[in-house]
């Protein structure tokens, strides 16, 4: 019998809060294959708006839910591009079976002690997905996050199980770290019967994007040459490694909510005459080098470390944590058959997958919920 394969497409707007990654995958095969990606950015305005609503404010229900309306919109512009795509080369758009909508984390607090609640907080990711079923006229599976936090997980990250099916292999041990504003870690241990590890590491991006901007104007330090021409300061790079998350042990997950602009300014009150380039180099060390702790605490094993996310395109990055790993070849998911800036949206191609399959999409040893549990909700086309 021959079956025809359901494509999924995959969604992502990370922390960096740079715009939309999207995909179309194909799960049919042995391993996971990308058909069509493409990608809109967001504009300065609705960038800071969304960099605003991670904080409380004035009116933020109505300025929440205006942003999760803009967020479906640019969202459905994506899925435009890319069923054009399938359409193009031939294969029917037809067969996308769902779409896996990540939306805009804005509140990442999935424990917080309460008299009523006991220690079940919340995540919040914006994005009015009735209106993304809408406009596409294809099933959406949004809110991925909060039935793990609901089972008393993390809701962070989801990731590694899709890192396990593309980049697993068998008898060996890998490692995935994605660089996106967040950074994180999968550990695939090459065994079935070992479970797959997995947290957020510390900031990735999110710092060096908002530092860069305020000092350059620039959105991105390209290619990590601005930190290249500093040099790190030892002494604020011990400051800003002297934070409790980086010693947590997991499960363990972290946000804006944390590594903010107010966290950084606090942090730097001491090193005011400090140079703007050195300040970069040293929060490109502090990436690489919390990267590399948690490598080596949790993954020394590893045969290779994979990265994938935008800070995969981040050069002085990629030598700083090659630097902090001698021994260990760093490469990027490129090599693996995977563009680093895919990797995500495919991950969330495969969660709708998961979903429409009521298949679990959290690994209870990576988030420590309570169970597997099959994430999101359905908002039929
Ligand atoms: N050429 C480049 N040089 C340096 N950094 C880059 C380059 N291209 C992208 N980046 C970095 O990657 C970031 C975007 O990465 P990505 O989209 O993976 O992060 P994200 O949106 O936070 O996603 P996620 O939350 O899924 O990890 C940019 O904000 C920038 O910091
Ligand atoms: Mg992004």
């Amino acid at each position: 019998m021959c079956t025809v394969p359901e494509y999924y497409i995959g969604l992502m707007s990370g922390t960096s809060l740079d715009g939309v990654d999207g995909v179309v995958a194909d799960f049919s095969g042995t391993k996971p294959q990308v058909l069509a990606n493409a990608s809109c950015s967001f504009d300065a305005d609705f960038k800071a708006e969304l960099l605003a609503l991670n904080s409380p404010g004035a009116n933020e229900l109505h300025r929440a839910a205006m942003a999760g309306n803009t967020i479906a919109i640019a969202y459905a512009g994506v899925v435009r591009q890319l069923l054009a795509q399938l359409t193009a080369r031939n294969l029917a758009a037809g067969r996308v079976r769902a779409i896996g909508a990540h939306g805009q984390t804005v509140r990442h607090q999935p424990r917080l002690n309460s008299p009523s609640t006991g220690d079940i907080g919340y995540t919040i990711q914006l994005i009015n997905a009735a209106l993304l079923a809408e406009r596409t006229g294809i099933d959406v599976i949004a809110d991925l996050r909060s039935r793990d936090v609901a089972a008393a997980g993390q809701g962070a990250p989801l990731v590694p199980a899709f890192h396990n099916a593309v980049f697993g292999q068998s008898h060996k041990m890998v490692s995935v770290l994605n660089l996106g504003g967040i950074a994180n870690l999968s550990v695939l241990p090459g065994a079935a019967t070992l479970p797959v590890l997995g947290f957020d590491c510390g900031p990735g991006n999110a710092l060096l994007d908002a530092w860069c901007q305020q000092h350059t104007g620039a959105a991105f330090d390209a290619g990590g040459d601005w930190a290249a021409q500093g040099h790190c300061l030892p002494d604020l790079l011990q400051t800003l490694r002297n934070e409790a998350f980086f010693d947590q042990t997991p499960p363990k997950s972290t946000g804006r909510d944390l590594f903010n602009v107010s966290w950084l300014k606090k942090k730097l009150s001491n090193f005011s005459s400090a140079a703007p380039n050195d300040v970069q180099a040293t929060l490109t060390e502090l990436t690489a080098s919390t990267c590399a702790q948690s490598v080596k605490r949790y993954a020394s094993e590893s045969s290779v470390l994979i990265v994938c996310g935008g800070g995969a395109y981040n050069k002085e990055l990629l030598l700083r944590l090659q630097h902090a790993l001698p021994g260990l070849p760093v490469q990027t998911s490129d090599d693996f058959g995977m563009p680093a800036q895919q990797v995500e949206a495919a991950a969330f191609a495969w969660l709708a997958r998961q979903t429409i399959h009521r298949q679990p999409g959290n690994l209870p040893s990576v988030t420590g919920a309570a169970g597997p549990r099959i994430l999101g909700a359905i908002y039929p086309a």
